[in-house]
């Protein structure tokens, strides 16, 4: 079935059963593997995108309920101005251990930050929370997003 999905600002028409994962179809139909599989059951977090700028679990997003709406990856959210000061606290703090889950901590991160320029510890935690590392990099994550809201 036909689809026209907008990613990163760009329309793409694609052909696809209605029930494959938006995951899917960015990673092996666009090509844009930033963002990852880790569990495929909205547990870990990996797969995280902003779909209207609202963080999202892709693994389980299937494209039939995407619609017009705009998705932002790892792959754009740089070019923001939360996700830019996201990825440079993320520089300076040093946050990234084997950098398998944080494309899925950024795009959490800055829909947080989005949302709530001034969090406090327990709206980070809350926010973080379905994002797992299994490199325990929670304590850097943290402290990387206070940096990018002050
Ligand atoms: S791969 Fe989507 S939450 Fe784990
Ligand atoms: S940095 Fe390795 S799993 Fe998070």
């Amino acid at each position: 079935m036909a689809f026209a999905i907008k990613v990163n600002g760009t329309t793409h028409s694609i052909d696809v059963d209605g029930d494959t994962p938006l995951l899917w179809v960015l990673r092996d139909v666009l090509g844009m593997t930033g963002t990852k599989f880790g569990c495929g059951k909205a547990l870990c977090g990996a797969c995280t995108v902003h779909i209207d700028g609202v963080a999202a679990r892709s693994c389980v997003a299937p494209i039939d309920s995407v619609g017009t709406a705009e998705i932002t990856t790892i792959e754009a959210i740089g070019a923001t101005p939360v996700g830019g000061k996201i990825q440079k606290a993320w520089l300076d703090r040093e946050v990234v251990q084997c950098g398998y889950c944080q494309s899925g901590q950024i795009m959490s991160a800055s829909a947080l930050l989005a949302s709530n320029p001034h969090p406090t510890d327990s709206d980070i935690d809350a926010a973080m929370s379905g994002n797992i590392c299994r490199c325990g990099t929670y304590l850097r994550i943290r402290e990387a997003i206070k940096q990018a809201a002050r």
